[in-house]
């Protein structure tokens, strides 16, 4: 169990009634971008915890939280259904290596995969300076059954305009037809090269780091799909290109 400490909720953002962002007061030990930290609520005389990975970046608060609404699950729907000024607890200190300095040093291009509110950690780095100290190149992909499920519009328009060409942000729509988005999933757009045209880089054994993070099922078929490109899981003992983080 983490050691607690109580937070407020200071804000929350409803983005189409199954994903909900909540923003968060609590004086929580010092983070890196890309990191994790349990929040939990006292359900039935018992602390229930689950890891959420904080999206705002570590030198602004509030922190900031964005979720999937678990029909059924313990806590994700009571989180969802907190209101401004009730208290949540918050671990003191946040976990994980989905972190920039965990990058092997000679990789220049940085690609950052997600589906659903798997986008979150990446939030964090892109509004860090982490990433923009280190690569030349930072492609965001983001990946959502319908338009309506792509989240935090603004925030990336954001970092479009502050990166310029250093930034590429590739949308995949998978049931519904746009004008913007690529269709479809993101292996088979690795497969057929179309992520590469639309990102404007190839993917390469030397350059290329990829972060992985959502569905566990996406997380595995983009693994086995850059693996069948020659890319290797990232370990500190034997550096890779491929690090990942499954939300279930
Ligand atoms: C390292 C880590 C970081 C995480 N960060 C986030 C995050 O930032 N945002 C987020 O939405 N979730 C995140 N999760 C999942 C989160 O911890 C909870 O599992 C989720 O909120 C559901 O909680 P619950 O108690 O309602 O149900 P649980 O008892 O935790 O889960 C019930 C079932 O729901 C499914 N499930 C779990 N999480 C999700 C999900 N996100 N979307 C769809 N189905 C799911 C699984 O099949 C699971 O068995 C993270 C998980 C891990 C391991
Ligand atoms: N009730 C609803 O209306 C509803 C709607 C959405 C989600 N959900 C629930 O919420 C969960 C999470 O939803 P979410 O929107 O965060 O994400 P999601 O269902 O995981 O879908 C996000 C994107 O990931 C793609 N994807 C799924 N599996 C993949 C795989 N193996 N390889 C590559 N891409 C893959 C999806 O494509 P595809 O479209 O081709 O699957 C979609 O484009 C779902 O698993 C589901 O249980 C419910």
């Amino acid at each position: 169990m983490p050691q607690w400490i109580e937070g407020r909720v200071v804000g929350r953002r409803d983005w189409n009634g199954r994903m909900v962002t909540l923003q968060v007061e609590a004086p929580i030990e010092p983070y890196r971008a890309g990191q994790f930290i349990q929040l939990g609520l006292e359900i039935e005389g018992e602390v229930v915890g689950r890891p959420y990975s904080l999206v705002n970046p570590p030198d602004a608060r509030p922190l900031e939280f964005c979720f999937n609404i678990v029909p059924g699950g313990p806590l994700s729907g009571r989180l969802a259904a907190l209101e401004a000024g009730e208290p949540v607890l918050v671990a003191r200190r946040a976990l994980g290596f989905l972190t920039v300095d965990e990058v092997p040093a000679a990789r220049r291009h940085l690609w950052l995969v997600s589906s659903g509110t798997g986008i979150g950690p990446f939030l964090s780095i892109l509004r860090s300076e982490a990433p923009w100290a280190r690569f030349e190149r930072v492609v965001l992909v983001h990946a959502a059954r319908r338009a309506a499920d792509l989240l935090y519009g603004e925030a990336i328009a954001a970092i479009a305009a502050a990166r310029g060409e250093r930034f590429r942000f590739v949308p995949f729509v998978s049931r519904e037809a746009t004008d913007f988005a690529l269709p479809g999933r993101i292996p088979d757009a690795i497969a057929d090269g179309a992520l590469e045209a639309r990102a404007g880089l190839a993917i390469s054994l030397a350059a290329s780091h990829f972060m992985l993070c959502g569905n566990p099922a996406m997380v595995e078929d983009v693994t086995f799909a850059l693996e069948g490109r020659g890319l290797r899981k990232h370990q500190r003992k034997m550096p890779g290109h491929i690090a990942v983080e499954n939300y279930w």
